[in-house]
């Protein structure tokens, strides 16, 4: 069977990870988690983008050569996934041998059939998109839009891909097929396939940038950093080999709104579509961090290092608010305050209370283990409707990648067990010699108990760790699978709970 394949983008190894790079592999961590409790294989890539001009820029401004530059990044990279316990299951660095054969064979293939041949450019071109761009792209008072940076006016051979062959096919099969997540960029990118595509430049003369992969038809010509990193999504699985059909078509390019148009929509199909491969079944587009309302930015020093963030907060604490606050497709505003808000409320006051108090419960009057659950009176009754319309709602959100909202509802049902808790107060049923109270006490402990092992089974998409040690404290396995742990049970009885445990520290001051 295929497995269920997934990648995030390749990062530009320009600089250290940021937050927008975190924030990416986490939201993919989170399918990748919750497809493999849905019982599928995943298969998880993740890497960098080393070569084109953005690296030699500040490799130069450093005074270090591309690859020295790239080389002390890419352990940084690598480190950022362990730390934020993102599951990936290979890292595909663009310089390895295993990326740059499949390249230099795919180019081989175009240029032998005559998809690529060899042209003459005059035009405008952004040094800091490299890209070339169009007089009609000027703004009203002649001036280049800001994205572009610097643009210079060039004459050169080059190399091109026939990409405007594919524009009517690429055309019909937007049409035919839900592509883009969410659906309202697809209208961008139908949108963008109104106006004639040009053919795609894919080369660049080594007199002006030689860190890149060599043509294998013409060594004064290296591949354009675009048409060489889209490829690492087939590279990276032994595209050419028997394992290819392990995973594609992938299942979703996860990627920021920024990577849509034209580069992941309309060159990579048609690339797909040039070398006889199947498009990918979808992609998964998310919008982008600002940082206290300001655009991300090395220079105006609004940055958030996700590292340092996690070594503090711990990672799950960085990857709940990352996912609960951010709606898939839309942006979304860090800031300190916001973050030390929702930890403050929804982990340590919630969850972290809940789980605290029913140790402290169960430890003081169930210490052999939980009694069963013998009265349902209407907060029992409620407190297991809950659950139910919980259950239901969650895994719709699950679906369709609404973890923000997957998230908001895990967190009312835990709400409603701590309102359940001060319904029943089982701090004062304990004092109580009476029979009914004491009944009452082990129910109560037994449902909140009981509550807990269901929303924690919904929290392990997003906080692993926290989830797998919940589970330990209610004795249980770690949530491998969701399938048979999703309905109220009475697995608990006479189970024994750990000890008093502070899942989330209340952060210094
Ligand atoms: N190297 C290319 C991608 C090639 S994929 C074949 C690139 N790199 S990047 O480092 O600039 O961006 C990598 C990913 O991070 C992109 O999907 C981008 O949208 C995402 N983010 C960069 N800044 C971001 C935010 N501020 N917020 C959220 N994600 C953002 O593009």
């Amino acid at each position: 069977m295929k497995n269920f394949y997934i990648t995030t983008a390749i990062d530009y190894a320009n600089g250290a990870p940021h937050l927008g790079h975190a924030y990416e592999k986490v939201l993919t961590d989170v399918v990748a988690r919750y497809r493999r409790l849905l019982g599928d294989s995943v298969h998880f890539l993740t890497g960098i983008d080393e070569h084109g001009q953005k690296v030699t820029q500040t490799a130069e401004a450093l005074g270090k050569t591309s690859e020295e530059l790239t080389n002390e990044l890419a352990p940084l990279f690598v480190a950022m996934c362990e730390k934020l316990n993102i599951s990936n299951d290979d890292f595909i660095r663009t310089t390895e041998e295993r990326h740059k054969a499949v390249v230099r064979t795919i180019l081989q293939d175009l240029f032998d059939r005559g998809e690529i041949y060899k042209g003459s450019y005059k035009g405008f071109y952004s040094v800091r998109q490299e890209q070339f761009v169009l007089e009609k792209e000027r703004n009203e008072d002649g001036s280049w839009p800001e994205i572009y940076g610097e643009v210079v006016e060039i004459e050169e051979e080059n190399y091109f891909f026939k990409l405007g062959s594919y524009q009517e096919w690429l055309i019909q099969f937007l049409k035919e097929n839900a592509f883009v997540v969410p659906a309202f960029r697809q209208k961008q990118v139908l949108e963008f396939l109104k106006e004639p595509v040009n053919d795609l430049c894919i080369s660049r003369p080594k007199s002006r940038l030689s860190w890149g992969i060599e043509l294998p038809f013409d060594s004064d010509y290296v591949t354009y950093v675009w048409f060489d990193a889209l490829i690492n999504y087939i590279s990276a699985i032994g595209y050419g080999t028997d394992d290819f059909e392990k995973n594609w078509p992938v299942d979703f390019h996860v990627i920021g709104k920024d990577i849509l148009v034209p580069s992941h929509s309309v060159y990579w199909p048609a690339m797909l579509k040039a070398i006889g491969v199947e498009p990918p079944k979808a992609l998964l587009v998310h919008g982008w961090w600002h940082i206290g309302g300001a655009k991300m930015s090395k220079s105006t020093g609004t940055k958030i290092d996700p590292v340092e963030f996690a070594g503090t907060y711990g990672a799950d604490a960085l990857r709940y608010f990352l996912t609960r606050e951010m709606s898939v497709g839309q942006d979304s505003d860090f800031t300190q305050e916001l973050f030390l808000g929702r930890y403050n409320a929804d982990l340590a006051n919630n969850l972290g209370n809940l789980v605290s108090r029913l140790l402290n419960m169960a430890g003081r009057s169930f210490p052999d283990g939980l009694a069963a659950a013998t009265i349902t009176e209407d907060p029992e009754a409620e407190l297991k409707a809950g659950w139910e319309k919980c259950r239901e709602e969650v895994l719709v959100a699950y679906e369709q990648f609404q973890f923000h909202s997957a998230l908001e509802k895990t967190f009312a049902f835990i709400t409603s067990l701590n309102r359940y808790a001060e319904i029943r107060a089982p701090w004062k049923l304990a004092k109580s010699e009476e029979e009914k109270d004491q009944q009452l006490l082990a129910t109560t402990l037994a449902n909140l108990a009981e509550g807990l092992r269901l929303a924690n089974a919904f929290l392990k998409p997003v906080m692993p760790d926290i989830s797998d040690k919940i589970s330990g404290l209610l004795g249980q396995d770690p949530v491998e699978l969701w399938e048979g742990q999703l309905e109220w049970s009475d697995r608990l009885n006479g189970q024994v709970l750990g000890g008093k445990t502070i899942l989330f520290p209340r952060p210094e001051a």
